[in-house]
């Protein structure tokens, strides 16, 4: 049994590198819906700037949730975080979305909205298919939707009540504490160390890209640009591995080796056809 307090509003903000993070972040709201709540996710892609505050002043409960790259927050959202104004005391939530493990991958942004002021009360970790295809590191991963059906049900079952936990106001803060910060510091610091040089990591395939701009239109930091009617990197990637994944010629190279045919297209997403130009709205 759960007992649900009133109808409240809730807002939802999220990063998605491939599609996962939309994925739960659209399950939550629908938990919330029937749970007689009001909600509403944003792709942090996509919100205006100012309307964020908008958004925040006018709800109860604000969620924040975005996939964990090396045990840390995916750069977009610490940004997003990073450049809200300071609240007083909202009520918050905040998820991410792994593949296997992060140590305590909700509390890092947890500590980061603390550190704003909000007032976080629950914290959730989700595990989803992996996103990793690159050619350098072979983790195993799946876009056969058969197969990934069982990861998507546990998933949204630990949503189920996660949202009841919400609902009824009751604190839910898995992976808060000492043990679970050391753990998600002994991947999260050596990453940290590393990440400014794979900036340039993200190149072209000359040989086979079709300069279709793809690539352009999904990138989340801007990081290709036409010259000449052909496309350039600037060096920028936080390797969330959106092109990689969706580029429809897999002509996106990381660290110089294009995706191996041999392990079948990239990972496309949680769902069939997903569009990821709904996370950039472009
Ligand atoms: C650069 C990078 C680092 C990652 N690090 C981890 C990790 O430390 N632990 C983990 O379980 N999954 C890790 N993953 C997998 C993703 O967090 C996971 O697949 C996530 O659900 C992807 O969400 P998205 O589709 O919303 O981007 C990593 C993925 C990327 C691209």
């Amino acid at each position: 049994m759960h007992s649900t307090r009133s109808r409240e509003k809730i807002a939802i903000f999220y990063f998605s590198g491939t599609g996962n993070t939309w994925w739960m972040s659209e399950e939550l709201s629908r938990q919330f819906d029937q749970l007689g709540h009001q909600s509403q996710t944003y792709s942090i892609e996509t919100v205006p700037e100012g309307k964020a505050t908008a958004v925040i002043d006018d709800v109860d409960i604000v969620g924040f949730g975005y996939p964990i790259h090396g045990s840390d927050v995916a750069k977009p959202m610490e940004s997003f975080i990073n450049n809200l104004p300071q609240v007083s005391g909202k009520k918050a939530f905040v998820f991410c979305t792994q593949w296997l493990w992060s140590g305590d991958g909700a509390q890092v942004g947890g500590t980061m909205l603390h550190e704003k002021g909000f007032n976080v009360q629950w914290g959730e970790h989700f595990l989803m298919p992996n996103n990793v295809t690159v050619s350098i590191i072979s983790l195993p991963y799946t876009n056969d939707h058969n197969r990934l059906a069982g990861v998507l049900d546990r998933a949204r079952k630990r949503a189920v009540s996660f949202c009841r936990a919400i609902s009824a106001g009751r604190v839910f803060l898995r992976g808060f504490s000492q043990v679970a910060f050391y753990l998600g510091c002994m991947q999260r610091l050596p990453f940290r160390k590393v990440f400014h040089k794979l900036k340039n990591d993200i190149g072209i395939d000359r040989d086979n890209c079709i300069d279709c701009g793809e690539c352009v239109r999904l990138c989340p930091v801007g990081n290709f640009f036409y010259q000449d009617q052909v496309i350039h990197t600037k060096g920028e990637c936080i390797i969330c591995l959106r092109c990689y994944n969706f580029c429809p010629v897999a002509a996106i190279t990381h660290m110089g080796r294009p995706h191996l045919h041999e392990r079948g297209e990239p990972y496309r997403g949680p769902v069939k056809d997903f569009d990821p130009g709904l996370l950039t709205g472009k």
